[in-house]
């Protein structure tokens, strides 16, 4: 049976870490499924891996929903989160809910949004109606083009207490998830420990609920330049599964992130 998010909470709540992988096709999600994965996240990232863009912006909804049937068809217990892609949530609430409800149609179980505070209102809408939303901040890479490059986020004591308290606002906007990417550990401890929903951090040290990694970037099938925050699970491992459940063991024992992974 399939994960729920109070599972998710209880799993949070008793101190056990939650493993997410970015997840694209059937045979991914089945041994990511086998592996002890608890999120798979079809994350917009696929505009990068599966496609060779070199940005997320333009992936479309019909290659999410795509992508999301794909994944629910070859997994049985994992959590399925769906990225809403660039443009598909940006000028309304209205629009974000017509197309969150695509993806929930086509099996998601919950959308993620890329913003802070801006994304307060919309969040709150979709809650409203239905549709469990996790929340991206920090490095949100839809909006490279304003941050002028993939850049750490939070660096500063103002920048943290600016990500604490956009982290509060979704939260109490009905966030369920708040997923945090490229800043500082000590930021990213600051609003995990800020709030009672579980964090998910990449590239956001260990002091988080749980870590995700782009299944591609972990299995060095990604040829581009790596994150700081990006470990080779593959090597020494006699095959994907095995990588994957290393990477799920590294997470849940919190030796994944170390140090040498962190800002
Ligand atoms: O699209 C993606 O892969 C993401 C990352 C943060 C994991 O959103």
């Amino acid at each position: 049976m399939r994960v729920t998010i109070p599972k998710l909470q209880e799993r949070a709540r008793s101190g056990e870490k939650l493993a997410m992988l970015t997840c694209y096709d059937a045979s991914f999600a089945a041994t990511s499924d086998a592996a002890g994965v608890d999120i798979l996240l079809i994350g917009d990232s696929l505009g990068m891996v599966i496609q060779g863009h070199d940005s997320t912006l333009p992936v479309t909804m019909d290659e999410t929903e795509y992508h999301v049937r794909c994944v629910v068809r070859g997994s049985q217990n994992a959590f399925v989160l769906a990225d809403m892609p660039f443009g598909s949530f940006q000028e309304s609430p209205a629009q974000a809910f017509r197309n969150a409800a695509r993806l929930m149609a086509a099996g998601a179980q919950m959308v993620k949004l890329e913003g802070g505070a801006t994304m307060v209102e919309t969040t709150r809408f979709l809650v409203a109606r239905g549709i469990p939303v996790c929340a991206h901040i920090g490095l949100t890479p839809q909006s490279v083009n304003t941050l002028g490059g993939y850049r750490v986020q939070g660096k500063s004591d103002d920048a943290a207490s600016r990500l604490v308290d956009d982290a509060k606002a979704l939260e109490a906007a009905g966030a369920a998830l708040v997923l945090m990417e490229a800043m500082p550990a000590s930021a990213a401890k600051r609003v995990t420990e800020a709030l009672t929903v579980p964090t998910i951090g990449i590239g956001a040290g260990v002091d988080v609920g749980g870590q995700v990694l782009v299944v591609y970037d972990m299995l060095d099938i990604f040829p581009g330049r790596k994150a700081r925050f990006v470990k080779n699970f593959m090597a020494g491992q006699p095959s994907v599964k095995a990588a994957i459940e290393a990477y799920v063991k590294e997470v849940k024992a919190k030796t994944f992130p170390g140090p040498e992974h962190c800002f």
